[in-house]
Parts: C-alpha cells; structure tokens; sequence
C-alpha cells in the first residue's frame, strides 16, 4: 500500500549542506519524492507542527531552533512510507538511540540537532502533510 510521508531535513541539515544526503538515501531505498520545497519556517507553522510537545521544557528551544533558518520538506511516497523513512532516520537521540547506518546514527550528535524529521504514524503524516503541502 503506497503511502505519503512528511520529511524535514532541518536547519542543521541544510546549514551542514546534507540536503544531498538525505534525499540520496530516500531514493536508495525505493521512496519517491512527491513534493521539495526549501523555506525558512513562520513561528505559526512551527508551533502547529509540534503542537504535541508544547507542554515539553524543551518547546521553547525547539521553535527556536526550527526557524533559525530555511530547511528542506519533502513529501516522500512509497510502500510503507512512513515507517521506511523513520528506519532511515534513526532513533530521537542520534547518540542513545539511533544506530550507525542511519542518518541521525551517522551524522548528529545532539537530540535538538538531529537532522530530520519523518512523520511517526498515518495520522501524523496525514495532519502534517495538510499543513505543509496543503495543495499536495
Ligand atoms: P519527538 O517527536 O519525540 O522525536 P522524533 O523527531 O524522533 O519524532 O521530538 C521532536 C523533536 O524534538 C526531536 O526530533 C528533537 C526535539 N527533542 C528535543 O530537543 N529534546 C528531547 O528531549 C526530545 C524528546 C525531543
Ligand atoms: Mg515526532
């Protein structure tokens, strides 16, 4: 069953110039690109985004970092899209949790610089996907 996901390369990733690197993996496993935009992120957009960790300590900082500057958001399409793309991501802490081979595994060191984002379930793709791609 083909699926639509919503992957962020975010600031970090785009300032570090591995914009290629991401996309490079996503078409090695099989997704395809629905949709690519490059922009720098209204506060509004970043807080609907993450509207499920608002009451986290660790909001403030997160908006903070997601509007420092432009970043990549792609629609990626495929079998099973959602969880192939969280796979190539890797766990939330790039260190604890996500292992070599993966992106945060390969290429971050901090939880709030962990490169990307991929949408964690359908409903989740589906609501972000609207808010990032409303004509997708
Ligand atoms: P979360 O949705 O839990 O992780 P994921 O991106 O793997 O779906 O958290 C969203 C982002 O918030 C996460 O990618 C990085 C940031 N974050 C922190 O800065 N500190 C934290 O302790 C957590 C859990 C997340
Ligand atoms: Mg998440």
């Amino acid at each position: 069953m083909t699926e639509r996901t919503l992957v962020l390369v975010k600031p970090d990733g785009v300032a570090r110039g591995l914009v290629g690197e991401v996309i490079s993996r996503i078409e090695r496993k099989g997704l395809k690109l629905a949709a690519l935009e490059l922009r720098t992120v209204p506060q509004a957009l970043a807080e609907e985004h993450y509207a499920e960790h608002k009451e986290r300590s660790f909001f403030g900082e997160l908006l903070e970092f997601i509007t420092s500057g432009p970043l990549v958001a792609i629609a990626v399409e495929g079998p099973r899209a959602i969880a192939a793309f969280r796979q190539l991501a890797g766990g939330t802490d790039p260190v604890e949790k996500a292992t070599p081979g993966t992106l945060r595994g390969d290429f971050a060191l901090e939880t709030q610089y962990n490169l990307v984002h991929g949408s964690d379930s359908p409903e989740s793709a589906e609501r972000e996907l609207k808010l990032w791609f409303p004509d997708l």
